[in-house]
């Protein structure tokens, strides 16, 4: 009798098939770290999303297990496993799209920058395997600390010849998320309805919510500003706290990744207007990598938003970001460059 394993691969390669004789489109995503907190729901995520027609689940432990229980729903994505170093090329051939969650997370009294020193070399290996094996993939890095792990798959890829910043995207969505949602609490609105450009980094002061542009238009007290800008930069530490040393926000930032991930795709397609905030290469300020507004296209982030009118509490908050942003910066591209 064929295992499971070998039925499911035949049905897989018909319905890949039959999608290639014109069925429905679809992209080609890979998710690294899919074992993961982030990584398990994210793979469910994915699955549901109509454009996805083929989803790669890589991760060093429990890849098959994941992708067994993921593949057995019922929607169009066809589900592969991959266990390990020696299946990482195998896992990224022919992707269009990357999405990178694989890493340690933070425990209560951590900051993101402690977790540099394991996390940057776990972004090293990962986007070696990116520049070899699908170097026009769009990546969207979720491993922390983001302002430090963008600048290091940029010089990964510089040093690969393969570098287009349009296709490396920092996740900066779930900052977008938390303000939206808070901004929506003291407005007394739905949250669905509330946009909130959020800006900078992703790490404490580095976090720049622009409350003077939400949408709709509304106005602050000095105290509600200065409780929503607190709320939103700590958003991260509050969920840490909560979990008590089990790790750090999961489900919601499955849900950004999965947002993300599906604008990225939307602008792959060819939709007009698909317009998200990320961590890019940049020329909004002097520093190289900043997050802003982007629109996303089939080439990726197509044009960077300049940040707009800041009030005074704003831009005294830009200041204290890109300090800060500056060496988070230097030390990824030191990482690689020493
Ligand atoms: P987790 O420990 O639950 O999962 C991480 C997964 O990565 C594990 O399954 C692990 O086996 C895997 N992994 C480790 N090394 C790997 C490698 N070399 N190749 C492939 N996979 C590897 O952690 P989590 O809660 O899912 O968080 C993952 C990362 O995402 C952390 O760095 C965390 O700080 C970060 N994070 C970022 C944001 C953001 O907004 N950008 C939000 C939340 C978490
Ligand atoms: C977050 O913002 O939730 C993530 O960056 C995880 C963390 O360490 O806070």
């Amino acid at each position: 009798h064929p295992s499971n394993f070998q039925m499911e691969e035949g049905s897989n390669l018909r319905r890949a098939n039959c999608r290639a004789k014109g069925g429905a489109p679809g992209f080609k995503v890979a998710i690294l770290g899919a074992a993961g907190g982030i990584g398990q729901p994210l793979s469910l995520l994915l699955k549901m999303n109509p454009l996805v027609s083929v989803l790669h689940l890589y991760d060093v432990v429990n890849a098959p297990g994941v992708t067994a229980d993921v593949s057995h729903m019922d929607t169009g994505a066809v589900v592969r496993g991959f266990l390990g170093q020696p299946q990482l090329e195998s896992a990224l051939t022919g992707m269009d799209l990357v999405v990178i969650p694989a890493g340690v997370p933070r425990k209560p009294g951590m900051t993101r920058d402690d977790l540099f020193n394991i996390n940057a070399g776990i972004v090293r290996t990962l986007c070696e395997g990116i520049a070899k094996c699908c170097p026009n993939a769009i990546v969207n890095l979720i491993s922390n600390p983001v302002n430090s792990t963008v600048p290091i798959a940029a010089e990964v890829f510089k040093k690969a010849g393969t570098y287009d910043p349009k296709r490396l995207l920092g996740v900066t969505m779930l900052d977008v998320v938390r303000a939206n949602t808070f901004v929506a609490e003291v407005l007394g609105l739905d949250p669905r309805e509330v946009d909130v450009p959020v800006v900078g980094g992703h790490a404490g002061v580095t976090i720049l919510p622009l409350l003077s542009q939400v949408k709709p238009p509304c106005s602050f007290t000095t105290e509600e500003t200065e409780y929503l800008t607190n709320r939103i930069q700590n958003g991260g530490t509050e969920v840490v706290e909560a979990k008590a040393g089990a790790g750090s926000a999961t489900l919601s930032m499955a849900y950004a990744a999965a947002k993300f991930a599906d604008a990225c795709l939307r602008g792959l397609r060819g939709d007009a207007g698909i317009v998200e905030c990320s961590f890019v290469a940049s020329q909004v300020t002097e520093l190289p990598f900043f997050a802003s507004k982007v629109r996303l296209g089939r080439t990726g982030a197509e044009e960077i938003y300049q940040l707009g009118p800041l009030n005074e509490y704003e831009r005294f908050g830009l200041e204290k970001a890109k300090k800060e942003l500056e060496g988070s910066i230097q030390k990824g591209v030191s990482f690689i460059r020493k």
